[in-house]
């Protein structure tokens, strides 16, 4: 998985190079994909079906191919942070989750920029290169930073959202919108962030990033308390201390308004 990422990180640092002579198309409104995102893509579905020829495919540009192995599938983002790519904002990576019978068993974050491989396997821990990552022992929401992801043209429910960006840039330190959910992830693994919460994403978004903050000691859920996110793509991740105070206050902001009748 690590080489695979190596691989396709040499193609997108090149394209990073040029960024403004890429060709881009809009998938969406507020949604655009490159042939950075395309030619990463290529690359790591060529290197892992080669290292495990019957596993099946999740990828973000290409969808899903069944594998004649009906255990495994790789669940991949080939470039996450496109829209920071393309403005030539350096903070961008590339995600690669192993799934076995219906469970994360092994995930890749990597960070070209940086050179910033983070991985994980089930029960092995979670790491950044060669270090063993901890999540942050704060305590604290009121010493705390929050990664989110904040919606944007033609994606959820602005004015919900708004309400529980409210709720926590009054009770913490800070909020940090980076632009890569897989990194924000990886970022509460490494104790970077405390914790992190966006609603709507991906599987190829989480799927790393879920089992690489487990290993490393903290709690992923659905914004509920359970475990739907692969589903619903509502995430909310922390370390052991701020999971529950974290959801409580998300939770809170989001349930119905009184009117103002
Ligand atoms: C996006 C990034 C962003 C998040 C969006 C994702 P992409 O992925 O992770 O941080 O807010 O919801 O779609 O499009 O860059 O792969
Ligand atoms: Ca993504
Ligand atoms: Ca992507």
């Amino acid at each position: 998985m690590a080489n695979a990422a190596l691989k396709a990180a040499r193609g997108l640092v090149r394209d990073f190079g040029e960024v403004e002579q890429l060709q881009v198309s809009i998938k969406g409104p507020g949604d655009f994909v490159s042939t950075a995102d395309l030619k990463a893509e290529r690359t790591l579905r060529a290197e892992l079906g080669r290292a495990r020829p019957g596993y099946g495919l999740l990828f973000e540009e290409s969808g899903a191919t069944p594998g004649s192995d009906g255990r495994h599938r790789w669940i991949v983002d080939p470039l996450d942070g496109t829209t920071n790519f393309l403005h030539g904002i350096p903070h961008f990576c590339i995600s690669i989750g192993l799934e076995r019978d219906g469970e994360i068993v092994a995930g890749v974050i990597y960070e070209p920029t940086r050179d910033e491989m983070y991985w994980a396997e089930k029960g092995a821990g979670a790491f950044l290169n060669d270090r063993r990552l901890r999540v942050s022992a704060r305590r604290h929401l009121a010493d705390s930073v929050i990664g989110t992801g904040i919606p944007f043209r033609g994606r959820g429910d602005h004015a919900a959202y708004a309400r529980t960006l409210t709720a926590v840039m009054g009770a913490t330190s800070g909020v940090r919108r980076m632009g890569a959910a897989a990194l924000d992830l990886a970022y509460v693994a490494a104790g970077r962030l405390e914790g992190f919460w966006e609603f709507g994403l991906s599987p190829w978004d989480i799927a790393a990033g879920m089992l690489i903050v487990r290993e490393a000691g903290g709690y992923v859920s659905d914004i509920a308390g359970g475990h739907e996110m692969m589903a619903t793509g509502d995430v909310l991740a922390a370390n052991d201390h701020l999971h529950l105070p974290l959801g409580s206050l998300i939770k809170e902001a989001l349930r119905p308004q009184p009117s103002a009748e």
